[in-house]
């Protein structure tokens, strides 16, 4: 599948999406949110999918927000659709059932902070940049932040960050604790592969079911979230992986998981 604004290479069970608008910094209009949703719709129907990577083409910009030019001249109906297409976007890859890690690789920004915090975690390269800096236009966050943010971070250090418009480098953002890493540029990706060869020696339903639980869970108030795990925990017993997983370690010989 070719696509106007975004690349998408799958190698190994490992898909790398790279946001590719480099002379605007990579930032998202209209057809980079509709690519991306269906880039990650097309992504999830490959079962043998293991992981997937996003990052932003260059090395300047991971995504530098919402395309600012196309909002000039936005009525209130259109911002409305607008904001509906960015929230698709980000569910269609927050709801993705492989782990999907965000390279960060310079700016992050608006939209662009959006997309990585809609991704399982985020690496970050020495010099990124992130922030929510929407009040410096008169607007606020649209697609997600206010909520996401919120709940990674803690309402009080999310409202400092939108309402100062404050840019964090990518050592405050770690001490912030919006990204989980800080590499040297030219280490940021291979840091990602890493992490997820290292993700991929696991049982793959078993990291599914776990990023659901998390995500829904973590939504729940903590009896509800107990249950959900509770009651999702079982159904690994049903898989050939669970039996796989634990032959194993009773046979002191590393396991071999099929997905199953
Ligand atoms: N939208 C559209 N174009 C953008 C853009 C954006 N978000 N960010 C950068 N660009 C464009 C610039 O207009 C410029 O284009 P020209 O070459 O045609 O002038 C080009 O990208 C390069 O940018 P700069 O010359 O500004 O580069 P710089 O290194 O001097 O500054 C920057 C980089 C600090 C990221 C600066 O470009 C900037 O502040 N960008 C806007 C960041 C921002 O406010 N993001 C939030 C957007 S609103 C949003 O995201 C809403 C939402 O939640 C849904």
């Amino acid at each position: 599948m070719s696509y106007e604004t975004i690349t998408v290479g799958i190698e190994a069970g490992v898909a790398t999406i790279t946001i590719n608008r480099p002379k605007v910094l990579n930032a998202l209009n209209e057809t980079v949110l509709t690519e991306l949703t269906k880039a990650f719709r097309d992504l999830k129907k490959e079962a043998s999918l293991r992981a997937a990577i996003i990052t932003g083409s260059g090395d300047k910009s991971f995504v530098a927000g919402a395309d600012i030019a196309v909002m000039q001249e936005m009525t209130p109906l259109e911002a409305k659709a607008f904001v509906d297409l960015g929230h698709k976007c980000m569910h269609a890859i927050e709801t993705a059932f492989f782990p999907v890690i965000a390279a960060v690789n310079g700016f992050a920004l608006g939209g662009g902070l959006e997309l990585a915090l809609a991704c399982d975690f985020i690496y970050a390269s020495k010099n990124a940049k992130l922030g929510l800096p929407e009040v410096n236009l008169g607007i606020f966050p649209g697609f997600g932040g206010t909520q996401r943010l919120s709940r990674l971070i803690g309402k009080n250090k999310a409202k400092e960050l939108i309402y100062t418009a404050k840019i964090l480098n990518a050592d405050e953002a770690l001490g912030w604790g919006i990204v989980n890493s800080v590499y040297e540029p030219a280490d940021l990706l291979g840091a990602v592969k890493k992490t997820i060869d290292t993700i991929l020696k696991k049982g793959p339903v078993a990291i599914s079911l776990v990023k659901r639980v998390i995500n829904d869970g973590t939504d729940l108030d903590l009896t509800s979230g107990l249950s959900l795990e509770a009651l999702t925990f079982p159904v690994i017993f049903s898989t050939e992986d669970k039996k796989e997983g634990v032959k194993a370690f009773l046979e002191k010989r590393e396991a071999k998981f099929i997905g199953r």
